[in-house]
This record gives C-alpha cells, structure tokens and sequence, in this order.
C-alpha cells in the first residue's frame, strides 16, 4: 500500500480517527480524511496528526455529489467508508439521518469510486447485520441478514448496495463486520464510556432490562490492524467478520468497569430496556485468522483497565462533548427510563 491516497470518511469519529492515527504510524499511505462533523465528529480526536504531512481534512458529506466530485478530483486510490449514523437509540428516536447518510450517503460514494476506477473500496460495517443469535451459535460471513433496527437495517442495506457494485459493475469492494468496539476517542452515549464517565461523577449507570443482554468486544485498536490487513491484502468481493472471541453481558462489563474504579454497585440503575433490543451477538473469525493471518493482540482485562484509564486522564475530552446537543439527547432518552 506504499504511497497510496486513501480516502477515509468519517475519520473524525470513533474508530475512523484511531484508524487515521493507525496508518499514518504504520504505512506510508496518505489519507485525507472527509467528515461531516455531525455531533459525533471531533476534530479534537485528530487533534495530535493535525500538521501530519501526510494528512488533510475536508468537511463535507458523503451524500454530497459536488464535494465528491471535488475530493475525488483530487486522486483516491482507495476508500474506507467509515461516515455513518452510528447509536441504536438515536437510530430509534428518528431514523431520518441513518437512512440518509447510511444508505444514500454509501450510494453516492459507490457510484462516485466506480465511476474514478478505484481500486479498493472498504465498506467498515457491523456484526448487528446479521441480527441476534439466542444461546448457541456465532455469526458466519454466510449468516443471513437480519437486522432488526433502523440502525442495523441501514448498515445491511449498505452492504447489499455495495456488494451489487461488485457484482454489477466490477467495484473492489471488501465488506468487513465487526462486533462491539471499546477504546480511546469513543462517543460517551455508547455503553463503556458513558458507564465510565457517569461514574466518575457519581452519576447513575443506566442498564437495560436486566443486563442479559451479551456484546463481543474488541479493543479498537484490533479492529484497525484488521481493517488496515483487509485493504491491503482482501479479496475484492468478500465480507470478512472481525472479533475477539470475547462475549460478556452487559452486567459483567458495568461491574468490572465499577471494581476497576472503586465505586460502589449501588451506581447501577436498571432501566426501561431498549425496544427491539438484540439478546446476544457473537463473531466467528475463523476466516479472518485463516485467510489473512489477523491475530488479535490486545485481552480484554488489559484493554479495558487502559480505556478506564484513558477516560479518566482524558476528562476535559468528555466534558466539553457532555454539554449542549448530548445533554439534550440524554435527558430526553433517560428521561422515563
Ligand atoms: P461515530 O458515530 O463515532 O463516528 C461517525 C463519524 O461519521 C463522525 O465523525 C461523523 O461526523 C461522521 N459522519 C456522519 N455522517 C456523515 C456524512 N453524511 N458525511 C461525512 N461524515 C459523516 O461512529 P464509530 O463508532 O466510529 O463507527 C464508525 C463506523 O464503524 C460506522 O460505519 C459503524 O457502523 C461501524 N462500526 C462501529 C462499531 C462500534 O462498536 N462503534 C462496530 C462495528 C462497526
Ligand atoms: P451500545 O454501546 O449502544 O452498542 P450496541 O447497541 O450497538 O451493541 O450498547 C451496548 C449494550 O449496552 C447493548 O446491549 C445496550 C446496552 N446499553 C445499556 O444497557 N445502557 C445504556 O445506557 C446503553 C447506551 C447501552
């Protein structure tokens, strides 16, 4: 991949911008970075690669034609599609956005790369495609789609359109599907940093139903050695799952994350669940590992203790993100729960 631009979109949010900070370290790729800085976009995220020499920041949509027309006027070699609406309950409050940008933004960015030629094109999607598994079993890359939120369904609908422009017109397109990512950078509405930094207020720690509910996670900085591994060496038209082989209910998670900070169970707050809320997920990555050698590097116990501690130096960084348009959201959400 040496010296090739690469356009990331929706590299000021979560896992776009450690996966800026990933490739700008370790290849000699140029990336420039597309980002329509929604409520979730931070530039602050990106705040140290700044002046990188290597890397460039254009604000603008992905449903946007003129501004692809110009950034791609600019010379892509390749894409990794992160820009997405990307929180369940937001998607539950009004799909509107999800269906624009996840569905109509991933079209508008498809037929622009078919129409340029480019040569790799990396849709980053998710594990709740495929719906929610009960007791048994893992998700394959041939389960079936069955997603159950107006999330989920826009992110399966992107993959449909995206696998169409490999198979109708010849795109390169990779699809990958990750399962519940955790680390630095991430959005204080999802659940690790929102119990995080509730609890280092003293605030109550909000939890679904009864907390039986089970997420796979992975350290986001898995997710990008794997995403980095699948631009460079996957096959044009496969989907590769991505996980850690690490399920937990939600329940163990609040409780590890409360010895971890000292404080007290009497934080937890069981509360009105989710509707539509999926039981369990759980990745097979057997063909990830086989095919393109992933390995994952970081256990759990590890990368959760460095996330609590990222999130307590880190304050300021959740402070500022916790006023305003968040507030809003989190009273109105929180509210009759
Ligand atoms: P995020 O919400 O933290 O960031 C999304 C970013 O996209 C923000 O910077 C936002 O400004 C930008 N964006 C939104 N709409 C845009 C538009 N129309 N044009 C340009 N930019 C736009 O999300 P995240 O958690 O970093 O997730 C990134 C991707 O990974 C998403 O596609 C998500 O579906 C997928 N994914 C996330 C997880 C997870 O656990 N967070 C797991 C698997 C897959
Ligand atoms: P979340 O981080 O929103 O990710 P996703 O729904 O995409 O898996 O939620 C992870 C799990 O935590 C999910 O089962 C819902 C649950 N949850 C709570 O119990 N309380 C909360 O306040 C939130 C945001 C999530």
């Amino acid at each position: 991949m040496a010296n090739l631009n690469i356009l990331v979109t929706g590299g000021c949010g979560f896992i776009g911008s450690n996966f800026i900070r990933y490739m700008l370290s370790s290849s000699t790729c140029r990336i420039l970075n597309l980002d329509k800085l929604t409520y979730a976009g931070n530039l602050e995220n990106l705040k140290d690669v700044e002046g990188h020499e290597r890397y460039e920041f254009v604000k603008g949509d992905i449903a946007d034609k003129e501004t692809l027309d110009e950034v791609f006027g600019r010379g892509i070699d390749g894409v990794v599609n992160f820009a997405a609406e990307s929180h369940v309950d937001r998607s539950i409050i009004d799909p509107d956005a999800f269906v624009q940008t996840n569905i109509y933004g991933t079209y508008r960015l498809l037929d622009q790369a078919r129409k340029k030629g480019i040569g790799r094109f990396l849709q980053v999607s998710t594990d709740e495609v495929y719906g929610s598994l009960g007791k048994k079993g893992k998700f394959t890359e041939s389960s079936p789609l069955a997603p159950n939120s107006p999330y989920s369904a826009s992110k399966a609908s992107a993959d449909m359109l995206a696998m169409s422009y490999h198979k109708t017109f010849g795109l390169p397109v990779m699809i990958t599907r990750c399962s519940n990512n955790y680390g630095p950078y991430q959005f204080p509405e999802k659940l690790i940093p929102l119990l995080i930094s509730n609890a280092s207020e003293d605030l109550s720690l909000p939890i679904y139903g009864t907390g039986s509910n089970i997420r796979d996670w992975i350290h986001v900085h898995d997710h990008c050695a794997a995403l980095a591994l699948v631009l460079d060496k996957g096959a044009p038209g496969a989907v590769y799952n991505i996980g850690a082989e690490n399920e937990k209910t939600n329940l163990e998670i609040v409780e590890l994350i409360l010895r971890i900070m000292k404080k007290p169970r009497s934080l937890i707050k069981f509360v009105k669940d989710r509707p539509g809320h999926d039981q369990r997920y759980a990745i097979d990555n057997t063909k990830i590992r086989t095919d393109l050698g992933f390995r994952v590097a970081i256990p759990f116990e590890k990368g959760i203790e460095e996330t609590v501690g990222w999130y307590v130096k880190n304050r300021p960084w959740w402070e500022k993100i916790k006023t305003g348009e968040y507030l809003r959201y989190y009273e109105s959400w929180y509210k009759d729960r």
